[in-house]
């Protein structure tokens, strides 16, 4: 047997908590002969639902489940983690924009990235689903000095995985036939989904949907307001669909992306287009199975500039709003 793997997962009573466990303890995620250990992380008032999670994943009786350990106390949650997954945060209401959230969750994010300096693993990577995402990501980064930038991400690949499935529906097409999609800047109603470079069946998305006002207005705007529509039509936020992307994350960022391909993840700027280094963005991404890089050289029409530099703003607003959490 393999050495097992070390997954901390905040949040995990929560909604998008209990639709990923068991898919990790399954082996799905990383790998059919891979043991995992689980650290789930809650607060207080969650540690009574957090047990009766705990019960019903011991009750799938699950090969690969190594063990499981469920605190409230985030150096025990994260003792040698080589994965952290932070989920735990609260999500917004019908009316409020991602960013809105920064007062209540931007604090957890202080104490978490501390937590994981002090007490995960020398190899941890991390992925930030709590939202406003790529804020939390920032903050939680900044705290944890130790640990190299090239091992934060946040997750944009909700966005990339609804702007495919937006695409192929328009197209006629399914949305394994769609690649390159990439989601620029902040998760949030700012992003940007590029479908100037995106491609259908390898040819240009215009090739297969003429429709410019489309790609350029309800395109945009549907998936900006995506997450919006899943809370106005279920009264609660996405969870069966994030728990789906952070797991097609946390894979991706374990495999080799193929040459012809990229993902959205947001990552570190080390100043790639223009932007802020160290600023928390989305971008395309190939992983080497270790490390995401930034792709490097993707065109941008003055349109496609003008829709990134208006999400980029945003993310520096955000980081203005946060900079008393952000050590100097
Ligand atoms: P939820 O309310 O169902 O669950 C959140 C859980 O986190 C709760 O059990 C709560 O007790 C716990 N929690 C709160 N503060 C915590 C802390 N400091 N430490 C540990 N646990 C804590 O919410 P959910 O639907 O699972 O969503 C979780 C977060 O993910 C929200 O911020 C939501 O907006 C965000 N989200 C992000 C994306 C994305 O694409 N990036 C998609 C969907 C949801
Ligand atoms: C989403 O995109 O579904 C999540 O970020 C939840 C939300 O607040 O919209």
């Amino acid at each position: 047997m393999k050495t097992p793997i070390v997954v901390s997962i905040t949040g995990a009573a929560g909604q998008i908590g209990y639709s990923l466990l068991p898919r990790i303890a399954s082996g799905l995620v990383f790998g059919s002969d891979q043991p995992v250990s689980l650290r789930l992380i809650e607060i207080e008032p969650g540690m009574k639902a957090l047990a009766g999670v705990v019960m019903e994943l011991n009750d799938c009786a699950f090969p690969l489940l190594e063990s499981i350990e469920a605190t409230s106390d985030l150096d025990t949650g994260f003792d040698g983690a080589n994965w952290a997954l932070l989920v735990g945060s609260v999500p917004r209401k019908a009316g409020m924009e991602r960013k809105d959230l920064l007062g209540i969750n931007g604090k957890i994010f202080v104490g978490q990235g501390q937590a994981i300096e002090r007490s995960a693993a020398d190899d941890v990577r991390v992925l930030v689903v709590g939202n406003p995402c790529n804020t939390n990501c920032l903050i939680a980064m900044k705290n944890a000095p130790g640990i190299p930038a090239e091992r934060w991400h946040a997750m944009t690949r909700l966005d990339e995985n609804r702007a495919k499935s937006a695409l192929a529906e328009k197209a006629g097409c399914h949305n394994r036939d769609v690649t390159r999609l990439a989601i620029w800047g902040n998760h949030s109603s700012t992003l940007y989904p590029d479908f100037e470079n995106a491609l259908i069946n390898g040819e240009p998305v215009s090739k297969s949907i003429p429709d410019t006002a489309w790609l350029e207005g309800d395109f945009i705007k549907n998936v900006q307001q995506r997450g919006a529509a899943i809370i106005a039509a279920r009264g609660l936020s996405s969870a069966a669909s994030a728990a789906h992307a952070a797991l097609d994350t946390v894979m991706t960022l374990n495999s080799v992306t193929p040459a012809d391909d990229w993902h959205s993840v947001a990552v570190a700027s080390d100043g790639s287009y223009g932007v802020e280094e160290g600023l928390v963005c989305s971008f395309p991404t190939r992983s080497n199975s270790h490390k995401a890089s930034i792709v490097q050289g993707v065109p941008m029409s003055e349109f496609g500039k003008s829709k990134f530099q208006l999400t980029v703003n945003e993310l520096l607003e955000e980081k203005s709003m946060v900079s008393d959490l952000l050590p100097k």
